[in-house]
């Protein structure tokens, strides 16, 4: 399906996944419009970056998904970093899982995928771990990318250079629907003005609120409390992803610290003491000299999660209207694929590979 000429395709959500495929059909000559309600609730600005799909313990699709997305991340970055003028973050850097027993290393999901670290091992790659881990396993093909300080903004730079327009602060209220097809959005602006505004294509990716606007989604809020730590430059290489915490060192010594889960606490705001606390004996334990270090900054939000924990991607019940949501932890991992993937939905151009993934993650798949 096309949009009509003159009129844009709307993507509704100026988050990690509404920039990355307006940036993807830009660069393909489309006439893109993104509307934002509030830019700073996005996951993409609160995640801690980590493209992880082995360190996650991912598998069956959605390890075949992070894989492929994994692959494609250096050169999607290559294409905003050219586009922007602007740097991604991106570091390689490997990621360490750490375990209390060699037993539950070599049970891990993903154990085949990582080397296999006994205590020397991890002192090597983790100098200062907490001396409670025994073994680890260090996935060197995962790494981690800045996305709250610089993917973000690049992306929004390189979308605004290829000619996307921007509305932020508008809520969008309702899908319009003409014979059981969209029609446009119903949408409330920044300074209050009621419009409607018509178009025959847009793309779903509004996160965790996805499903206010199509209550046919199950796509629940999963709160996530996060902070970081200033540490000394280069006092961490590798990311360390331990059981309900993982510390994510940024190049200027900036440690991201993440993350609760909480399913219990809906769409409800703000950091808790229980919260801020379970993050900070997982950073003694992971790393306890960290425990020292400032902490500079303490934020949540909220992943939009699904029963099987995987994306709703591709077509959605209202013909018009393409999915891109419900990415639960792996958002920034999931992006350049996702980008690639709506777009070949949207222009009807997908080959083998892409038709087998947006089948394995259709919206409507758990029966
Ligand atoms: N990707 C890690 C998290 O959601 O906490």
């Amino acid at each position: 399906m096309t949009a009509h000429r003159g009129e844009p395709l709307l993507i509704l959500g100026g988050g990690l996944m509404g920039l990355a495929i307006a940036h993807q059909l830009a660069r393909s000559g489309r006439n893109v419009e993104v509307l934002s309600r509030r830019r700073n609730e996005a996951a993409g600005f609160v995640a801690a970056g980590m493209l992880a799909p082995h360190a996650e313990g991912l598998s069956g699709s959605l390890l075949t998904l992070g894989q492929a997305s994994l692959e494609r991340i250096p050169g999607w970055v290559g294409q905003i970093e050219a586009v922007s003028g602007l740097s991604c973050g991106l570091r390689p850097c490997g990621i360490v899982v750490p375990f209390a027993t060699a037993g539950e290393r070599d049970a891990y999901p993903t154990a085949a995928w990582g080397e296999p670290l006994d205590r020397p091992g991890l002192e090597r790659e983790v100098p200062g771990i907490g001396s409670g881990w025994r073994a680890g396993l260090l996935f060197a093909q995962d790494g981690q990318i800045d996305n709250r300080r610089r993917l973000m903004r690049a992306l929004e730079r390189a979308c605004a250079g290829l000619g996307v327009r921007f509305q932020e602060g508008v809520e969008v209220l309702e899908l319009l629907r003409d014979g059981g097809a969209l029609q446009g959005v119903r949408l409330r602006t920044a300074e209050g003005e009621l419009q409607e505004l018509p178009a025959q294509a847009a793309v779903l990716c509004c996160g965790a609120w996805s499903s206010q606007l199509l209550p046919e989604l199950p796509i629940v809020p999963v709160k996530g409390q996060m902070l970081s730590l200033q540490g000394p430059r280069d006092a961490l290489g590798r990311v360390i992803f331990g059981p309900g915490t993982y510390l994510v060192p940024r190049e200027d010594g900036l440690l991201v610290v993440g993350a609760t889960s909480e399913r219990e606490a809906g769409f409800h705001e703000g950091l808790t003491p229980a919260g801020q606390r379970q993050l900070q004996a997982g950073i003694a334990a992971l790393l306890p000299e960290a425990s020292q270090w400032p902490p500079m900054e303490r934020w949540w939000g909220f992943r939009p999660c699904t029963p099987d924990e995987g994306p709703l991607l591709g077509a959605s019940p209202l013909p018009g209207l393409w999915l891109a949501c419900g990415h639960h932890r792996n958002g920034v991992l999931l992006a350049a694929i996702t980008a690639e993937l709506l777009q070949a939905a949207i222009d009807g151009s997908r080959d083998a590979a892409q038709q087998a993934l947006l089948a394995a993650f259709r919206w409507d798949r758990f029966g």
